[in-house]
């Protein structure tokens, strides 16, 4: 009898849970028709997604589409897998389910982006993840809860990029997923704690093995450029950034995304003289009106700026309310926070606590608002309905200059 009930357990647990974990929604494209579904795989064969715009629960045959996966790599000590999807319908959810040789996901589900002219999106951006599990944790659930169309992630997720941090910190990812397990898809970039080019493109299947891309969202409602500043800058990448700001004239926003920040608010960061050198005049040249940055671990928002060296210019900015790039960051999603002691005449606000970038966008402006991510518990969860809404208990900052940073044309 009780081997009978054992076996009986067994043949439940083996048929409910399914052997993949530390799922990731990823972009390659735009939001508005195509998504990256990532996991590990940790045993079975045979791994497809099943999915579709009809919630089935985790009755598989029931879902109209199948895919399998177009990608795997074996990194981290993690056999992770990816299913590209494209030709999807915007403004549209998605119901999925992973099923293998040994088992069924849960029921996951995601939103794509909206394509019509009018629509307005929502963004988190930040980065720097590493060492402190409490911030790091919190973020992740506040993602959860602002439910944004995409994730902006800026490098330094982890310390040194062992298998052990990375598997951790694809755990502690699966926070980000909301109660109704809506999903959220993210555009990383490299920071200078992952080793290689190859710790993000393993991980998250991002277009460029190089780690520098375009992503257009919505009908050219925005394009978000991520660079690596721990490659080469001057030449081959800004040859293509150069080329693809040219050749994308008619997107209606662009924003990029990097780690290290030009001039960090922190006096012990280098200065960053050489993409200062190579981009900071293409950005203004090309209307890039807003840029996120990363690595200091300390917050910072600028006026928008210009490059200059005129008397009423500092570190090679002066302010320029009518046509300069706002810069944003500096990290704080986790990592040890530094005092922000190294402000110019043409930063707009600072500080030093634990935060992301919460960033509406439409044809007519840009919001961003910075997020202090302590009681992530504590705020309630926007609604699908209307994700611009401000959530009970949300920490939004409100310094000295406003809480609000408006960015029109
Ligand atoms: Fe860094």
């Amino acid at each position: 009898m009780r081997l009978f009930f054992f076996l009986a357990l067994l043949f439940v647990f083996v048929q409910s849970y399914s052997k993949t974990d530390k799922y990731r929604l990823t972009l390659r494209d735009n939001p508005a028709t195509s998504i990256v579904i990532g996991w590990n795989q940790v045993s079975g064969v045979s791994p497809t997604v099943y999915y579709g715009k009809e919630d089935h629960g985790t009755s598989w045959k029931n879902y109209k589409e199948k895919a399998q996966p177009d990608r795997t790599v074996v990194f981290g000590e993690m056999e992770n897998k990816f299913v590209r999807l494209s030709g999807l319908i915007p403004n549209t959810s998605y119901f999925f389910v992973i099923k293998d040789s040994e088992g069924i996901s849960k029921r996951y589900w995601f939103k794509t982006a909206p394509m019509e002219s009018n629509s307005r999106m929502s963004f988190v951006a930040g980065g720097d993840s590493r060492n402190n599990p409490t911030p790091r944790r919190n973020a992740n659930l506040l993602v959860s809860k602002l439910r944004p169309n995409v994730v902006l992630f800026g490098g330094d997720m982890t310390s040194s990029g062992t298998p052990e941090q990375w598997k951790k910190w694809l755990d502690d990812w699966q926070l980000t997923i909301s109660e109704d397990g809506r999903m959220y898809p993210v555009i990383a970039s490299r920071g200078n704690h992952e080793r290689t080019n190859d710790m993000i493109y393993n991980l998250f299947d991002v277009p460029s093995e190089k780690v520098y891309y375009g992503v257009t969202c919505g009908d050219e409602l925005v394009r978000v450029y991520v660079l690596n500043t721990e490659i080469s800058i001057a030449g081959e990448q800004t040859a293509w950034l150069k080329k693809d700001l040219t050749r994308n004239k008619n997107t209606g926003w662009k924003i990029v995304q990097y780690h290290k920040p030009m001039r960090p608010h922190v006096s012990s960061k280098r200065e960053g003289n050489v993409q200062y050198m190579e981009w900071a005049n293409l950005f203004y040249d090309e209307k890039v009106k807003l840029v996120v940055e990363c690595d200091a671990h300390t917050v910072k928002s600028t006026w928008p700026v210009k490059p200059s060296t005129k008397s009423k210019s500092e570190e090679g900015f002066e302010r320029d309310d009518r046509r300069g790039t706002v810069y944003v960051g500096e990290g704080c999603w986790g990592a040890p926070l530094r005092s922000s002691d190294d402000a110019k005449i043409w930063t707009r606000d600072h500080g030093m606590f634990n935060q992301f970038k919460w960033i509406f966008i439409d044809k007519e402006q840009i919001e961003v608002r910075t997020i202090k991510v302590d009681n992530a518990e504590e705020v309630s969860s926007v609604s699908d309905s209307d994700p611009f809404e401000i959530p009970e208990n949300l920490d939004v900052w409100n310094p000295e200059n406003g809480s609000v940073i408006t960015i029109r044309h």
